[in-house]
């Protein structure tokens, strides 16, 4: 992971610079979002590297490419950590037991970017964001509101990431259309999604990877329907970013 980042920070100095910002988020209001993990290289949520979600006392879900290489005791997990250089009473840390990566996951393609975190104690005092079934097709239909939320850079040039949790909101983009000519052309596949806006603008971009993609379902509840995996530069136009499609 840490070569990946580098690598991602290499190909950004190069890019053009366009109008960015978790491209156009907005602070994120404690309490909001408690299920939000960040993954850490140490106990200090400043070391922060990925976002993750928990699904329920025990398990987090994250992308593949965020604890590849890592140990389960080179990562830590932290919650209620809204900013990262001055965290908010109640914010903690925990050990993780182990990781399972995704055994089709693919470091070239991307495809299947997901990892499940299990922890060594469960979390008693926080409630899970639940994962979106396989039957509620429409939380991913075309169009479908989504939010994302994490640390990741504000700007596709920035250095480093955010030191608030930020959030924004991108649309589910069809995958006819995301995987068009212009666009990703051939490279979304079955277990991606897309969202954001193919005039580019809001998206996630470096440091955001792991966390979740989520919608509300039919009773206002929210639902997890996708991880932050990888997008070509952040925001540009003709390509929204790609998340792991959970629901598969
Ligand atoms: N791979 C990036 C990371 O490790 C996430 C990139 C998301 N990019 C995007 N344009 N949505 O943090």
């Amino acid at each position: 992971m840490r070569l990946l980042f580098a690598a991602c920070l290499l190909g950004f100095s190069e890019s053009a610079v366009a109008q960015s910002r978790i491209l156009n988020g907005t602070p994120v209001q404690p309490p909001a979002f408690e299920w939000m993990a960040g993954l850490s290289y140490s106990s200090d949520p400043y070391e922060h590297f990925c976002g993750g979600s928990l699904i329920n006392s025990e398990w987090i879900v994250t992308a593949a490419h965020c604890v590849e290489g890592e140990t389960p005791s080179s990562v830590k997990l932290f919650f209620k950590t809204y900013y990262l250089s001055n965290p908010v009473s109640g914010y903690f840390s925990v050990d993780i037991d182990t990781f399972y990566i995704h055994p089709d996951f693919n470091d070239t393609t991307y495809d299947n970017d997901v990892a499940l975190i299990h922890l060594l104690y469960p979390i008693t005092s926080i409630t899970p964001i639940r994962l979106a079934t396989v039957a509620e097709t429409y939380l991913t239909d075309a169009g479908k509101d989504q939010n994302i939320i994490g640390w990741g850079r504000l700007h596709k040039w920035s250095f480093g990431g955010s030191d608030t949790l930020m959030e924004a909101s991108v649309p589910i983009v069809a995958s006819s259309v995301c995987n068009g000519s212009q666009s990703y052309d051939g490279q979304i596949s079955a277990n991606m999604l897309c969202a954001g806006f193919m005039a580019g603008g809001t998206d996630a971009c470096q440091g955001d990877s792991g966390g979740p993609l989520f919608t509300t379902d039919n009773n206002n509840e929210l639902v997890l329907t996708g991880v932050v995996s990888w997008g070509e530069g952040c925001g540009e136009k003709n390509f929204p970013g790609v998340y792991t499609k959970l629901q598969n």
